[in-house]
């Protein structure tokens, strides 16, 4: 049997026990495998890489090292998160890398999509590699690969991922749940007591919000997106059934808007924010579900009063045609 073929016995993990019984199992062989060395973590605070942290502070504590970089492109309160769950609450060894300017900083003026990805995905194993030398005994290198990643070696998250890491390094791997799948990952997250808005999380790309701040990434328009995408987790999230995927995106275009200044209307350039909400079974197709038009208008109100925004706009295409990112 090869090292990546998950076992033919292995049980689906659908229930709270089954997740209980991988932990256990789990944390003996992480124990087994590590002893008393140290092992290293870029932690995204994606559902993948806070699960495998998760195991490997019940595993071996502070003898887990994580790092988080900070690339600027993350969701609003995710850094904040990650700092509380894992620095806080976990207590586990953090290292919290702000290179916001940097990324932004090397992403400026940039507005090819493709080099965008490469700049980012570059920067980030620059940055891991800088943290990871400064660091003395470690010996591992976990990583949050699951089952999907290794059968889709050649398909889309492999491709687009930003997480590849520095091979200059030499580090032995620790995967963890490499041979689980993406509901199975989320069933032991919860029983390690990870909070529902990370395991629970909808899928995000590797060079996050860089990829839907369409065309050259400039500061204020970034963080415009920022919030508007927070309105609309939030304002989607609190639908009963909420879609596979839903956030926005905001196009390098400016509309005219009018603002009234004592009583007197002037016209003005500013952003348009696009809405873009998709089911899918597999993200290779994608359906556009129906949203209430109150809570459209809801989130219209909300962003409207962002700086800079004024303009909101629903996406409704499906894939194909159109992709679900917008870059
Ligand atoms: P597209 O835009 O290709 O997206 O229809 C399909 C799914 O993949 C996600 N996606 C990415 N994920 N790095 C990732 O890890 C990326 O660069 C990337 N680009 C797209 C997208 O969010 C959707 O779920």
């Amino acid at each position: 049997m090869s090292d990546n073929k998950r076992p033919e016995n292995m049980a689906r993990i659908n229930t709270p026990a089954l997740g209980d019984a991988f932990i256990a199992e789990q944390v003996e062989a992480l124990k087994k495998q590590i002893g008393d060395k140290k092992v290293l973590l870029a932690l995204s605070g994606g559902v993948d890489s806070s699960v495998v942290a998760a195991l490997l502070i019940k595993a071996i504590g502070k003898n887990l090292v994580c790092v988080h970089v900070n690339h600027g492109l993350l969701r609003k309160g995710e850094p904040e998160q990650v700092i509380k769950v894992f620095g806080e609450e976990l207590g586990a060894t953090l290292i919290y890398v702000d290179a916001v300017d940097r990324f932004l900083d090397k992403l400026a003026g940039v507005s090819d999509p493709e080099t965008k990805r490469k700049i980012i995905g570059k920067e980030f194993i620059d940055v891991f590699a800088e943290e990871a030398k400064k660091l003395e005994g470690i010996e591992f290198l976990a990583q949050g690969t699951i089952y999907p990643d290794i059968l889709e070696s050649v398909g889309v998250k492999a491709h687009h991922n930003v997480g590849g890491l520095p091979e200059d390094l030499n580090f032995e791997l620790v995967e963890p749940v490499k041979f689980l799948y993406k509901d199975e990952v989320r069933v032991v997250g919860k029983q390690l007591g990870l909070p529902d808005s990370m395991v629970y999380r909808q899928p995000f790309p590797g060079p996050g919000l860089g990829v839907r701040c369409v065309g050259a990434i400039t500061r204020d328009r970034l963080e415009a997106l920022r919030e508007a995408d927070a309105i609309v987790r939030e304002e989607i999230g609190k639908l009963p059934e909420t879609p596979w995927q839903y956030f926005c995106a905001i196009p390098d275009i400016q509309s005219t808007g009018i603002r009234y200044i004592d009583g007197q209307g002037q016209r003005y350039m500013g952003w348009a924010v696009v809405i873009r909400a998709v089911n899918t079974v597999d993200a290779v197709t994608a359906t556009v579900p129906e949203i209430p038009f109150s809570v459209l208008c809801k989130m219209r109100d909300r962003i409207v009063k962002i700086p800079g925004v004024n303009r909101v706009l629903w996406d409704i295409s499906e894939k194909p045609v159109a992709t679900i990112e917008w870059e």
